[in-house]
């Protein structure tokens, strides 16, 4: 995140180079000894919601602020974990995974899929500290799992890529947490760039990245809520996604996925589907074609139209979709009534979390403030506001030499 001169924004993060040593500081004082570091960043997505798990399209981008793990081998069959977040450790044997139902699930997962993929891991020692806010809709999971996974990978010998990190933390997080989640998080902490967005084709993992607009600045805004029941409605609007594919593969053999799906088809085959259903779909395939102009709309420069699909997303997620809730969409509200601001929606699985807008840069400074003061005066919360830059995917952290 950039630093915002305004006192509602929040403080930038520390420098990289700073928090490395503060994290190999952290790591010998509770192993004592050397480690290598490696850093996965959180995301925002600008649009494209909940298209990921219907073979669609996404337009996120990383953010700077890492998850941090520090690791060494060990030589044993098992890997210690801390977590500088939670102040805590757990223990998982590589041979035999169990989940424990907390925070150390995302390595014990990322271990076993490595396991079952073929790489020959060796006991460890880890030390994780992450800069994502937790259950804030900017992928802390995915940080987690590709910080993780990138230190696991680096002590054996085969070879590996960055797609294939992707995908295996992807099944860590779906098979051992038990979260149905579809790829864009970890392609994106995996393959971020610097000053860009990445626009990813779900089905065929093709990504296109576009610069950002210099005249703009994406800002989140976090309103402090995470409602409980975000997790459990995830897997079921994951499923009835899935049960329209099957309704409307009556009428449409051969469909595997609501990406197969036009709008005219969904019309023509309505009566086929329960309304709920039908809403459902509705969303996942306008929000397509929304990516679409929104990449259009950026490549001409033509921010105005970005944010105006910015705000239908928003509209399809709140009342098509029914991810939204309350606070997110008073955040929304506010957004939208202060100059300068082209568009708003919330960003990430919904029920709670961040929204993200886009703001001429100018009107920043203005924008923080009077979000700020809104959101607290109505909800009694003080929301944390963040400039926000499209950063680096993952990466091993090297100190410079000189
Ligand atoms: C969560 C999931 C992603 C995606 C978004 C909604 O962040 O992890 O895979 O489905 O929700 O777009």
């Amino acid at each position: 995140m950039t630093f915002n001169s305004s006192p509602a924004a929040q403080p930038a993060p520390l420098p990289a180079a700073a928090r490395a040593a503060e994290v190999s500081e952290l790591f010998r004082k509770v192993y004592g000894g050397q480690c290598r570091l490696f850093r996965a960043p959180g995301r925002i997505n600008l649009i494209g919601e909940h298209t990921d798990y219907n073979d669609g399209f996404v337009m996120p981008a990383a953010v700077d602020l890492d998850c941090w793990v520090a690791i060494a081998p060990a030589a044993t069959r098992t890997v210690e974990v801390h977590s500088a977040n939670f102040k805590q450790n757990r223990t998982f044997h590589l041979d035999q995974p169990q989940p424990l139902r907390d925070w150390s699930d995302y390595i014990q997962g990322v271990a076993a899929m490595l396991q079952q993929s073929g790489y020959r891991l060796p006991g460890a020692k880890m030390l994780v500290a992450s800069d994502v806010p937790m259950g804030s809709g900017l992928s802390s999971s995915a940080a987690l799992e590709v910080a993780a996974g990138l230190a696991l990978l680096d002590l054996q010998p085969a070879s590996w890529n960055r797609l294939q990190l992707a995908q295996l933390c992807r099944r860590a997080e779906n098979e051992f947490v038990g979260a149905r989640c579809g790829i864009m998080d970890q392609f994106v902490s995996c393959n971020g760039k610097a000053g860009h967005l990445v626009l990813l084709d779900c089905r065929s993992l093709e990504a296109r990245y576009l610069p950002v607009p210099e005249d703009a600045r994406w800002v989140i805004c976090n309103t402090m809520v995470k409602h409980a029941i975000a997790a459990g409605e995830y897997n079921v609007r994951r499923s009835q996604c899935e049960e329209g594919v099957s309704l409307l593969s009556g009428g449409l053999p051969g469909i595997t996925s609501l990406r197969d799906v036009s709008l005219e088809d969904l019309e023509r085959l309505r009566a086929a589907l329960p309304p709920v259903i039908h809403k459902r779909c509705l969303h996942v395939i306008t929000e397509n074609h929304r990516v679409h102009w929104a990449a259009a709309a950026l490549e001409q420069r033509l921010l105005q139209r970005f944010g105006h699909l910015m705000s239908e997303s928003h509209r399809s997620l709140r009342d098509d979709y029914e991810v939204s809730c309350p606070e997110l969409d008073l955040m929304v509200d506010l957004a939208n009534r202060v100059s300068g601001v082209y568009g708003a929606r919330m960003t990430g699985g919904g029920f709670g979390g961040c929204t993200v807008n886009l703001v001429a840069a100018e009107a920043v400074p203005e924008f923080t403030t009077k979000i700020a003061k809104t959101y607290q005066a109505r909800m009694g919360v003080v929301p944390e506001i963040r400039v926000s830059t499209a950063s680096e995917g993952a990466g091993r952290w090297r100190a410079a030499t000189s």
